[in-house]
């Protein structure tokens, strides 16, 4: 079944650019996911299209107005619900919203721009609000286009081997353990032994302690409150070294 994702924005063509490549297109051609991009400037009377105006109570920038976006919302008529506001103030985004998505018919994004959208808007239309992180864009799009592409490479058939869904960073809570390719030896930095040893019960092990001694150092947040299983704490102690043995230099 294809993933409707519907975006209303003021910048179509951002979104569109960037789905006509990589991943996104291939995934749309292959009816993945199909992207429909609503302008709020089709909705409006005045001539000058007017889509913000000075925000009551005083204060720098300018607000989007409720009318058009609201007009937007309820001229589609087979809209796909919910319907998500790209906002800082929105819930947190993360792999397990994305998986939330990626299990939807679809849905709808919103992208704000300039200081914010009139909260009756929100209020009238919007099902549901969502951040990216703890920074300040210009506007929705970055933010849209985060979500869209987190969602749809989870969908089946989105990527040309399901299988590196399954493993990758986050799936198991863990960050990704490194990497490598060929030559085995750049600049005199070795690739690991074991990875090349083809025994594939020891690549795992080695790969799960890199990936547990990552999440440590870099975001202790994301491992369990209870502490480290007896199983992986065996694991850290077989693999004491981060990467592999490196020449001086
Ligand atoms: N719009 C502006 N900043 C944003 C953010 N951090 N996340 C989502 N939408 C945004």
């Amino acid at each position: 079944m294809t993933l409707q994702i519907d975006v209303i924005t003021l910048f179509p063509e951002l979104l569109e650019h960037y789905a006509d490549a990589t991943i996104l297109k291939r995934a749309a051609d292959k009816g993945v996911w199909r992207l429909r991009c609503h302008d709020p400037r089709n909705e409006t009377d005045d001539p000058h299209r007017t889509v913000d105006d000075t925000p009551f109570g005083g204060g720098a920038g300018m607000v989007l107005r409720a009318e058009p976006i609201v007009r937007t919302v309820r001229s589609v008529v087979d809209l796909p619900r919910p319907v998500i506001a790209l906002t800082p103030s929105g819930r947190r985004f993360d792999q397990s919203v994305a998986r939330e998505l990626a299990a939807t018919d679809g849905f709808t994004l919103l992208c704000g721009r300039y200081e914010g959208i009139d909260q009756r808007a929100l209020d009238a239309v919007v099902d549901d609000e969502i951040s990216i992180g703890d920074f300040v864009l210009a506007g929705g799009e970055l933010a849209a286009l985060c979500v869209i592409e987190a969602v749809v490479r989870l969908r089946p058939g989105a990527l040309g081997n399901d299988e590196s869904v399954v493993e990758e960073s986050f799936s198991d809570g863990l960050l990704e353990y490194p990497q490598y390719t060929k030559p085995a030896e750049f600049e005199g930095r070795l690739v690991p032994d074991v990875l090349r040893s083809g025994d594939h019960g020891r690549v795992a092990h080695w790969r799960r302690a890199q990936a547990l001694r990552r999440t440590m150092s870099r975001r202790p947040d994301l491992l369990d409150t209870d502490g480290l299983s007896e199983a992986d704490r065996r694991l850290l102690l077989e693999f004491p070294e981060e990467n592999g043995p490196q020449p001086n230099g």
